[in-house]
């Protein structure tokens, strides 16, 4: 695990755009793993800057995102599909059939996620996973005890996520309170896992994600295990990190990180 420490939320996010538009010029057809909240907007806002000023081309990019609330139509202002929909794939030139969120309203839930875990090793896994964090330590929606090798299922979220997110949905009564998530052993799949993790919110959970012990009470930290897991932080969310000045100066002198000084 690296972590890589930016001023501000808005720089840590257009980091984590850079690296993502890097992999996409290096590979067009990259299999891109998607994540969704408050964190990402930006994220999303610096990919479609760079595809309208760079030509930056998703054309043959695939997109699979992490998780979708269970009961909410996909024209649902709150589904996640309709999350991406205006953030990202309405903004460039992503081909929608190659973009992929689980279906919250399937019939068959169970068959869905089977179908969905098919889907993406039908494309050859995912290359690069997007992830936040939840004040939870949730991965997508792995709430504490998600199983290590937990594939993609319908999971039941925690008072403290649905208190997190219940805002968003204007009357919490409104806000779902299960959801599709990729499995914690889907995410640790990817070949490569950037994490962006933002405001003074995020620094507790944060810190027990990074340099905590490994625990299924903290899903994030799991990622501690991944052998190629980026976290990208801004000031505030790096504040309960003890090994900060380390960080630092290894975003500052490895060669790897200069171009994006
Ligand atoms: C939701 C998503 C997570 C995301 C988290 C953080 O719960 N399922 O994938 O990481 O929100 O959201 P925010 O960026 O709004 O803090």
């Amino acid at each position: 695990m690296e972590v890589i420490i930016r001023k501000d939320g808005q720089t840590a996010a257009l980091l984590t755009a850079r690296i993502i538009a890097k992999a996409l010029r290096m590979k067009p057809s990259l299999v891109l793993g998607l994540a969704t909240g408050r964190t990402m907007e930006s994220v999303y806002g610096f990919l479609a800057e760079a595809h309208e000023k760079e030509g930056l081309d998703f054309s043959l990019c695939r997109t699979f995102n992490l998780d979708e609330y269970v009961g909410l139509l996909p024209g649902n202002k709150h589904s996640y599909r309709a999350y991406m929909n205006t953030h990202l794939f309405k903004k460039v030139n992503i081909d929608l059939r190659n973009t992929h969120v689980p279906d919250g309203m399937a019939k068959d839930l169970d068959l869905e996620c089977r179908g969905y875990e098919e889907a993406m090793r039908d494309c050859g896994g995912i290359d690069l996973q997007l992830l936040g964090i939840g004040r939870s330590g949730h991965v997508g929606f792995n709430e504490p005890l998600s199983a290590f090798y937990s594939r993609t299922r319908v999971t039941p979220l925690t008072p403290e996520t649905v208190a997190q997110n219940a805002p968003l949905f204007g009357n919490p009564k409104l806000m779902p309170r299960r959801a599709i998530t990729m499995g914690v052993g889907t995410i640790m799949e990817s070949k490569r896992c950037i994490m962006l993790a933002t405001g003074s919110e995020k620094a507790e959970v944060l810190a027990k994600a990074v340099e905590g012990p490994v625990t299924s009470m903290v899903s994030a930290s799991v990622l501690q295990f991944h052998a190629q897991c980026t976290v990208i932080v801004d000031e505030d969310a790096a504040a309960n990190l003890q090994e900060k000045d380390y960080y630092r100066n290894v975003f500052k002198t490895e060669p790897q990180w200069k171009e994006f000084h």
